[in-house]
């Protein structure tokens, strides 16, 4: 069942997607060569305490027995990668996914960076970045009522594969609320025209999972990290989106403090 917010509600989804945008642009802040991604989860936990009145609670920790306080996954990992002793190098790519709920509500949201900066890229790695965030931009501006789910998705798999790159078929986006997940499931790929029409006061986490190489996917050993069987780079990148009667807001407007945007989508 997919649930309608109120505005009430509605208010209360942004006050949480605010603060979990703001809780995901202090982890990015954080990376840089050297760091291990476990310095990275010691520092989201103590920030976790500092967001709002100090009541957030992360939406990784726990769930289903994950023991970080967010997933950072890099280079071939597609998403799921728990923090630990890796130390970030130079050219890296690094997924944060950071979820959490304040008040009762969830937000959830992504970005993939690059270890050392944008002159740490290289042509195929820059390409899968724009791509991946160029989808996402493209379905948040579809969106608007009275258009199907599944012609979001066709938005975000067109560009992935007009663009070079392909896309994970296994995970989708999904609905939210009062729950990290609800529905409906948003897949990045499909016809246009099917599944459930979008109505305002849907709330939705729209995170296209795109890969340089083949889409294949394997979950580690570890039970969580899921990543690319080819070994070739994966990217990741996350909006929790309210549909209004005008199109689409970000709820996690975590693109505000992100100075690489602007590169990105001149290209
Ligand atoms: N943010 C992830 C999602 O969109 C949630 C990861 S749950 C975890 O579903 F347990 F893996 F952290
Ligand atoms: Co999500």
């Amino acid at each position: 069942m997919i649930s309608l917010k109120t505005p009430d509600e509605m208010a209360a989804m942004r006050v949480a997607g605010r603060l979990m945008a703001d809780f995901l642009n202090a982890c990015c802040a954080q990376v840089r060569p050297g760091v291990t991604t476990g310095e990275i989860d010691t520092f989201a936990r103590a920030y976790l305490g500092t967001l709002g009145d100090g009541t957030a609670v992360s939406g990784c920790l726990g769930y289903h027995g994950y023991p970080g306080a967010l997933c950072i996954s890099v280079n071939e990992e597609v998403i799921h990668g728990i923090p630990g002793s890796r130390v970030l190098q130079r050219g890296d790519l690094v997924s944060l996914d950071v979820c959490g709920f304040y008040h009762g509500f969830c937000g959830d949201n992504t970005r993939t960076l690059v270890v050392g900066g944008p002159e740490a890229l290289t042509p195929d790695t820059r390409r899968l970045l724009r791509v991946t965030r160029h989808s996402l931009e493209a379905a948040v501006k579809a969106i608007r009522p009275g258009i199907r789910l599944s012609d979001v998705s066709h938005v975000i798999e067109k560009i992935c594969l007009d663009g070079g790159c392909t896309v994970v078929r296994e995970f989708t986006g999904h609905g939210l609320g009062r729950n990290l997940h609800e529905d409906p499931p948003v897949p990045n790929y499909g016809k246009p025209g099917r599944g459930p029409y979008l109505h305002e006061g849907m709330t939705l986490a729209i995170e296209p999972m795109v890969c340089l190489g083949k889409p294949a996917i394997r979950t580690r050993a570890d039970g969580w990290t899921v990543e690319a069987r080819d070994g070739r780079p994966s990217a990741h990148f996350e909006y929790t989106v309210a549909v209004l009667r005008e199109g689409a807001e970000i709820l996690t407007p975590w693109y505000e403090a992100d100075p690489w945007s602007e590169s990105w989508m001149a290209e």
